[in-house]
């Protein structure tokens, strides 16, 4: 992965201090690196405290600036916890200039055979762990001081996506809170705005989302189904820009909602596709096999 996004001003970030939950996520390792590199310093939030050390250390030696990992399960966490994360943040950072919202769940499952608890466990992560972290960092900090809040979304629910009622629901919801919060805070000097990425490889979402085998349906709607799980050749040729997104696609849009070249935006959701929502309104219903064999169940 590159250090420095080439376009922008070393030290753009000098002194100043991005919170991303998410953190040790292979597309949010991207733009912690590239704050880093820019001169700016990282605490990260997971769940997963093995990962957490190791992204960070790895981060603070490559880059020469500092990361600091906190270990948080937002499916699990109390709002104190939430409160007590951020007080952890700005004894050890002093600030907090950015908050990045990225943690998140989904998989492939269709709704007739989603459990409560699955449905509830992405609101958890993606809907409230993005209000919680938010409210938190601005009570405590952005509030008197102003900043950058920038919640990661998806296209999912822009016009429905089949076996994916929970995060379409969950990312809605996101939105929902970004463009609220970037009315209640914007005379604080507080920016809230959004980035939907569309199909990015190299990452967990993409590994997941683009096998069928990995759908968790009784339908059985991938197995044995001719044509159905080679999804990652066939839909690149539809998208406008020819290829797939690359983590330094997603983060460079980061880079811009954190930095003051984005002074006068807020409340936007920024869609990172490729142009693909254009001419994919519903990957899915464009191919004949699955959607027959999706009518006979
Ligand atoms: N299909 C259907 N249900 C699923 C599922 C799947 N593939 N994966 C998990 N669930 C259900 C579980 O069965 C459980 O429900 P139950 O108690 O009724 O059985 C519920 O979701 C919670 O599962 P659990 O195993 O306790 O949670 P987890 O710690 O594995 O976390 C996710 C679930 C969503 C966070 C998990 O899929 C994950 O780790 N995702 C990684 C992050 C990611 O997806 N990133 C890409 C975002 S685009």
């Amino acid at each position: 992965m590159e250090n420095t996004p080439t376009t922008l001003k070393p030290n753009l970030f000098k002194n100043k201090v991005m919170v991303l939950t998410g953190g040790t996520s292979k597309i949010l390792n991207q733009p912690a690196r590239d704050f880093m590199s820019l001169g700016g310093n990282v605490a990260l939030i997971s769940r997963r405290p093995d990962q957490l050390k190791k992204v960070a250390d790895e981060l603070s030696k490559s880059t020469g600036s500092f990361a600091k990992g906190y270990q948080l399960d937002l499916k699990k966490a109390k709002d104190e916890d939430y409160a007590n994360t951020v007080d952890a943040i700005l004894k050890d950072f002093g600030r907090i200039d950015v908050l990045l919202n990225g943690a998140a769940g989904n998989f492939l499952a269709d709704a007739e055979n989603l459990s409560l608890n699955a449905f509830k466990t992405v609101i958890e992560i993606d809907t409230i762990g993005t209000f919680l972290m938010s409210k938190h960092v601005y009570s405590k900090w952005m509030k008197n001081n102003g900043g950058s809040i920038i919640n990661i979304s998806a296209s999912l629910h822009y016009l429905g996506t089949i076996m994916n009622s929970h995060a379409s629901a969950a990312k809605a919801g996101v939105d929902a809170i970004t463009k609220t919060l970037a009315l209640e805070w914007g005379p604080k000097g507080v920016r809230v705005n959004g980035v939907a990425p569309g199909f990015i490889e190299g990452t967990e979402g993409f590994d997941r989302l683009m096998d069928l085998n990995k759908a968790n349906s009784k339908k059985n709607l991938s197995k044995n189904s001719e044509g159905m799980v080679d999804l990652v050749s066939k839909f690149k040729s539809v998208v406008p820009l020819q290829r797939y997104g690359n983590r330094k696609d997603v983060s460079n849009t980061v880079m811009y909602l954190a930095s003051d070249l984005s002074s006068y935006m807020t409340g936007q959701t920024l869609l990172v596709d490729g142009g693909v929502l254009a001419t994919t309104p519903n990957w899915l219903v464009h191919m004949p096999d699955f959607m027959r064999k999706w009518a006979k169940f």
